[in-house]
């Protein structure tokens, strides 16, 4: 089998990336990805020498480029992921997330048409059906009711992938899932960026009240969820993939201080997101029920481990977070780049 993951270089993409690569060694994965802020070659060094996968530097919407490497390549499956994934950014500037998200993710679809890919898997997210009250979870059936202009750019790029199914015949499988958390995430987002500022002494910048609800989900069950929806995921479906792990932001930022030996004085409460989502917290019935799918991890473990990663790993976001690397690997894999001739 060969496999196009797009934006392989991110933090779900690398994990997905490496963890194939363990339990379907025989498949071949080429990685598009066009290295954006968030893009680490740095994030899959260890497979820098395995011929299992090919990196190739590019953008998911320039459509004759993509056609040919989906021809050279043969692929048969894509496992789409490529997008611009912080909300707080779509709300400084959205039009990249458009532009992406939604127009990339339609050229992608429609090469993937041209080019006879078996089937297409469409990696979206829970922030597709909104907030919730206090109480209940969304199901697949959920309205579709997004609010910032990232969850919006998904729900589009999720609806036309649909549409590719329904009215071109393309095999799609759709996956929501809740927050990732795990190795290798950029600290922008909650978790490595709380840790990354309790390291520097650094004010942790909760938003409102610091009662808005995630419902977490270890990246790496995550991926098991993504491999069984690409193998087994019935065309057309939407699988929701959620870790049952619903937790308030002040208390995944203590916990996180807590875990560092760090004063809770470090908490600081910052005006509130714009739009900002109260709850999120999924039901995954459907998965469980029609693929399989069980979590491997507790979230106090997942924490754990998680948190003592970056503090292991400090080289690694400092230089994630400086854009060190990016120059040299332009350099580094510059022959490897002009794969597509
Ligand atoms: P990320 O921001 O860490 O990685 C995104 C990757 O896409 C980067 O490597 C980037 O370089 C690449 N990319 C961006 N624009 C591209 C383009 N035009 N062409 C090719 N590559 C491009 O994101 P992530 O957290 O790993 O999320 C991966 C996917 O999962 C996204 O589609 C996101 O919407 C979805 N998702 C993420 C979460 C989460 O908690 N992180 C939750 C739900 C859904
Ligand atoms: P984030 O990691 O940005 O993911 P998403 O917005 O996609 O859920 O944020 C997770 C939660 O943490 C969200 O409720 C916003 C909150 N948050 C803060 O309180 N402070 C921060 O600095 C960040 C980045 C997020």
């Amino acid at each position: 089998m060969n496999i196009l993951v797009t934006g392989g270089c991110g933090f779900i993409g690398s994990n997905l990336v490496r963890y194939l690569r363990r339990v379907r060694p025989e498949w071949k994965l080429v990685n598009l990805d066009t290295l954006t802020y968030a893009g680490n070659l740095e994030n899959l060094i260890d497979l820098e020498s395995d011929p299992g996968h090919v990196f190739v530097r590019g953008d998911i919407g320039d459509r004759e480029f993509v056609e040919k490497l989906l021809r050279e390549h043969a692929i048969d499956s894509v496992m789409h992921l490529a997008a611009e994934s912080h909300v707080d950014r779509s709300i400084l500037g959205p039009e990249v997330f458009v532009q992406t998200n939604v127009l990339g993710t339609q050229r992608l679809l429609e090469a993937s048409r041209q080019q006879g890919v078996k089937r297409f898997l469409m990696v979206s997210t829970d922030e597709v059906y909104g907030s919730l009250g206090p109480t209940g979870a969304f199901t697949e059936t959920s309205p579709l009711q997004p609010s910032s202009p990232y969850s919006a750019s998904k729900t589009s790029s999720d609806l036309l992938a649909l549409a590719w199914h329904h009215t071109f015949g393309l095999d799609v499988v759709v996956t929501r899932c809740s927050n990732n958390y795990g190795r290798y995430q950029f600290p922008e987002k909650l978790i490595p960026l709380m840790v990354v500022n309790a390291l520097h002494d650094k004010p942790l910048p909760v938003y409102g009240d610091g009662a808005n609800v995630r419902d977490w989900l270890h990246v790496e069950d995550h991926c098991q969820a993504l491999l069984l929806a690409l193998e087994k995921g019935r065309a057309g479906e939407v699988y929701n993939i959620g870790g049952g792990a619903e937790r308030k932001n002040i208390e995944i930022v203590k916990a996180i201080l807590s875990l560092l030996g760090k004063p809770e004085s470090l908490i600081k409460f910052v005006k509130d997101r714009p739009g900002h989502d109260r709850r999120y917290a999924i039901d995954p019935s459907k998965i469980k029920a029609e693929l399989g799918w069980t979590p491997a991890h507790t979230f106090e473990q997942g924490l754990d481990e998680t948190v003592r990663w970056y503090v292991d790993n400090r080289e690694w976001w400092q230089r994630v977070m400086s854009g060190a690397y990016r120059d040299y690997f332009d350099s580094q894999y510059s022959t490897r780049l002009q794969v597509m001739g």
